[in-house]
């Protein structure tokens, strides 16, 4: 049967039906907002790169928390930004450090707000790499135990899941065995398993101040032609005990989403990351796109790729319009 017996358009006649077909629908529980602390900082300042997304003193990220939590959001995932940096990032564990003290201030105030840390090292080292260097290179094995601490740590501030970002092999595996000799059995891991050597990440490296200051990351982070590659990495992630697999970033990279979660069938999230953000704001400002609905339509086409959650600066905005309708 074709035409005139079949018309497409029947489905598409008014929004009642349309709402009663729609295949993909976005839900607040499925999003997971960034945000920045930073250290000795006395007043939240906006992120230039990034409008409407703010660096936060502790008091006010505490603030903003309960804030988004009222409006529905479920689960943020934290970047602290140290006062002071050196050489092995050790601002990134220390038991007072500020990522630490923010996570310890937030449970006590939103003790039902999800708190991911992402455990990374790049924000606290002065060279700005992701782990441990020497004679300018990055070694893999000694940064397994920085990382390993860092998460620990953060577990032991609050965090209620960790989210390796530094793209080191082996460190699921080392954060989960740390996290299982603590007693910490039942912590998950979100691993960012295929995460790629993005120039999409540039406004986050002004929010977090964690530009590498030579180099680059490509020896760590994966190239953006390979989807064998991301195939192979999140297997291993699953391998070591990661529970949930990141795609990052997402928008680029939707082939690879559909691509993990068909072969492996496990919570996968994607990382909708500072970049993807930056261009939508920048072109709606200009008027140029209507906002609200290419985010809607962006965040769409993220879980039709099949994400099951997505990591977004959007998310309060999200919320906010969700509200209101
Ligand atoms: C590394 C990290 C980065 C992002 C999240 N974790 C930056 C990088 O790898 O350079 C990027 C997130 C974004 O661009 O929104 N700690």
């Amino acid at each position: 049967m074709t035409f005139p017996n079949i018309r497409m358009r029947r489905l598409r006649e008014n929004s009642r039906v349309r709402d009663l077909v729609r295949e993909t629908k976005v839900d607040l529980d499925d999003l997971i907002m960034p945000m920045f602390v930073v250290e000795g900082l006395k007043k939240k300042e906006e992120i230039s790169s990034m409008p409407g997304q703010f660096r936060f003193s502790i008091p006010e990220l505490v603030d903003e928390c309960m804030r988004i939590h009222d409006l529905g959001i479920k689960a943020v995932i934290l970047f602290g930004i140290p006062a002071h940096k050196d050489e092995k990032g050790s601002g990134a564990w220390i038991e007072d450090g500020i990522i630490q003290k923010a996570m310890s201030q937030i449970k006590k105030s939103v003790p039902d707000l999800l708190l991911i840390g992402d455990v990374c090292l790049c924000e606290y080292t002065s060279h700005g790499h992701c782990g441990w260097i020497e004679n300018g290179r990055l070694i893999n094995d000694a940064t397994l135990d920085l990382l390993s601490k860092t998460a620990l740590s953060q577990v032991e501030a609050g965090a209620d899941m960790v989210a390796p970002s530094d793209m080191m092999d082996g460190r699921v595996g080392a954060i989960r065995q740390i996290l299982d000799e603590n007693g910490h059995f039942h912590i998950p891991i979100m691993s960012y398993a295929a995460k790629y050597f993005s120039a999409f990440y540039g406004p986050f490296r002004e929010a977090a101040e964690s530009a590498p200051q030579f180099g680059d990351r490509s020896s760590y982070q994966m190239d953006p032609a390979n989807v064998d590659e991301a195939v192979r990495e999140v297997e291993l992630d699953l391998a070591e005990g990661a529970d949930i697999v990141m795609v990052k970033p997402a928008l680029p990279y939707l082939d690879v989403v559909r691509t993990i979660k068909e072969t492996f069938r496990v919570p996968t999230a994607a990382y909708n990351v500072s970049g993807e953000y930056s261009l939508i704001k920048a072109a709606a400002a200009k008027g140029w796109v209507d906002e609200k609905r290419i985010i809607l339509e962006t965040l769409t086409s993220i879980k039709r790729a099949g994400a099951d959650m997505i990591l977004t600066y959007f998310a309060s905005d999200f919320a906010t319009w969700k509200n209101k309708t």
